[in-house]
């Protein structure tokens, strides 16, 4: 099986997705959301990059049907029901509705796969569903994505435990920065604690009051819905 992975959101190349099965992954906390509120119920989300979209979508909808969701600098964004905390996302809010969705990271990379065979929302809350869709098929594209156009380690680490988990069962075959990836995720044997102690994007989230949002989203497997892209939706799989 051959796996690449991108790093950031911005990195990513319509040569390098085209006609390929592919992850995005943003652990804190884009894709974390996605899995919860589908878990729960929520009937689908649409990712558009910008605030303004996220109003000029609503009106095609009827009131009761969505909510406004999403993120800038880490805190809900004026006049919208939800922010990008995975936990507020519960069965009694999101049961039936559809969520538009605007963050800073997560929803530019799902708005950049056109191309794509497949597209799938990966997390560390869900992986064990990702890992066996997964080992079904021949290749994956794991789309990091990233903290404002730069790296972030906590996506990167569960690429690394995807990798890992999809290498248990059948040989991988990796470029020298997914292997980079695996080889730091395996020399702390994936303690994500210890891993991920210096992240930037964790320790922000930590400084502006969402700490709890932080343990919620490392928890492993918790969670056994797929999402993926359906007319550039997300639906849960
Ligand atoms: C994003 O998609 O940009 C992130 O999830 C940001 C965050 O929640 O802080």
């Amino acid at each position: 099986m051959k796996i690449d992975v991108v790093p950031y959101a911005s990195a990513i190349r319509p040569d390098l997705i085209q006609n390929r099965h592919v992850v995005v992954i943003d652990v804190l906390r884009a894709s974390s959301v996605m899995v919860t509120a589908l878990a729960h119920g929520a009937k689908a989300f649409v990712p558009v990059r910008t605030v303004e979209e996220a109003g000029q979508k609503a009106r095609e909808f009827s009131k009761e049907e969505i909510l406004l969701c999403g993120e800038r600098d880490t805190r809900v964004i004026d006049g919208f029901h939800l922010g990008n905390s995975p936990q507020a996302y519960t069965r009694q809010k999101v049961e039936g509705k559809t969520l538009i969705y605007t963050t800073s990271n997560g929803t530019q990379a799902l708005n950049n796969l056109s191309g794509a065979k497949e597209v799938f929302v990966g997390s560390f809350l869900n992986m064990k569903s990702l890992v066996s869709r997964f080992l079904k098929l021949n290749d994956a594209v794991l789309v990091c994505s990233g903290t404002n156009n730069n790296f972030s380690m906590d996506d990167a680490m569960c690429a690394a435990l995807f990798i890992d988990e999809i290498m248990k069962v059948k040989p991988v075959g990796l470029s020298d920065f997914s292997l980079t990836l695996l080889k730091a995720f395996q020399k702390d044997k994936g303690n994500l604690s210890v891993l991920l102690k210096d992240c930037y994007h964790l320790n922000l989230l930590k400084n502006n009051g969402f700490g709890s949002d932080v343990a919620y989203c490392l928890q492993k497997d918790i969670l056994s819905v797929l999402p993926r892209m359906k007319n550039g939706k997300i639906v849960p799989g």
